[in-house]
């Protein structure tokens, strides 16, 4: 196999892992193979674009750390996350959608009691959360653990604030016997995604902003339940019809109701204006997923 040209070079590489013996490998290897081949014919990139495409993912990989994932803001970005969301969540009617993860979630959060607010002290406009978690059926999904995490009024999150010491405006909570969960946080900004690294510069060299709508994140686990993985968004907030990256849906948009000051359903009295969000999450039966085609 040599004197290949560009007419030639393609199949030649398709043959090569003619051989992969575990299939699905196969598919993926060599689609990657079509599809990059398919990309450099298009746009026959200079030897300078190509050193510049590479440097470009060199400086993503050493953007990583234990605590920033450059690749999935990249991906996240390129609207491949939502892409790869949505091929795995063709789902039923009834279950709540889904959306990104995101870089600012944590394993182990705290497990205050139901009704505790999770602010820690910072300043802001408070939020009652008021979340029943159900089945398909209708049913109440009893001891449903419910992991939430939020920015802060300025738009940050706790990981990024050099200022705290712990944990704040996240939690794991466990839904009671009917479901249901409740705290107080604060109402969340809008916020830029992290763009001081390479897919920054990609935003910038591209004339996009890095900015996501104000949203609460929510992750439900269930025993028998596909894992949830949504946001709830605030009507009203800017950037929802031009997130950074792609995840927005009408379904999760909902209002943050502006409440004036005084008694609040769980029994407090708040000497200044607060919001209130009450909201239903369906989950869906473990393995009722359409995931991606295997072959
Ligand atoms: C977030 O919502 O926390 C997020 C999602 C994707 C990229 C960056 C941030
Ligand atoms: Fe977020």
């Amino acid at each position: 196999m040599y004197d290949l040209n560009e007419d030639t070079i393609t199949d030649a590489v398709l043959a090569r892992f003619a051989e992969t013996p575990d299939r699905r490998l196969k598919l993926l290897v060599q689609a990657l193979v079509r599809h990059l081949h398919g990309f450099v014919r298009e746009t026959e990139p200079t030897f300078e674009e190509w050193r510049v495409a590479i440097d470009f993912l060199t400086r993503t990989g050493q953007m990583c750390s234990d605590v920033r994932q450059e690749f999935i803001l990249l991906s996240d970005v390129l609207g491949v996350s939502m892409l790869v969301d949505a091929i795995n969540h063709r789902q039923p009617e009834g279950a709540t959608e889904t959306t990104v993860l995101g870089p600012f979630h944590v394993v182990g959060a705290p497990q205050p009691a139901h009704g505790a607010d999770i602010s820690a002290g910072l300043p802001g406009e408070k939020l009652l959360v008021e979340g029943t978690v159900v089945a398909a059926s209708g049913e109440p999904v009893s001891g449903a653990v419910v992991e939430v995490w939020s920015a802060d009024q300025d738009g940050f999150y706790d990981v990024q604030r050099s200022d705290l010491d712990g944990s704040a405006l996240r939690a794991t909570f466990r839904a009671d016997q009917a479901g249901r969960f409740h705290f107080w946080t604060l109402m969340p900004a809008h916020y830029p995604i992290p763009a001081d690294g390479p897919v920054g510069d990609l935003l910038g060299a591209t004339a996009r902003h890095p900015y996501r709508p104000a949203h609460v994140h929510f992750m439900i686990s269930a025993a028998g339940h596909e894992q949830l993985v949504t946001h709830i968004f605030a009507e009203g907030s800017p950037y929802l019809d031009s997130d950074a990256v792609f995840g927005v849906k009408s379904s999760l948009i909902q209002p943050f109701e502006p409440k004036p000051p005084g008694a609040t359903p769980d029994g407090r009295v708040l000497d200044q204006p607060w919001r209130h969000l009450v909201r239903r999450f369906g989950l869906k039966a473990a393995g009722t997923s359409k995931l991606a085609k295997a072959s």
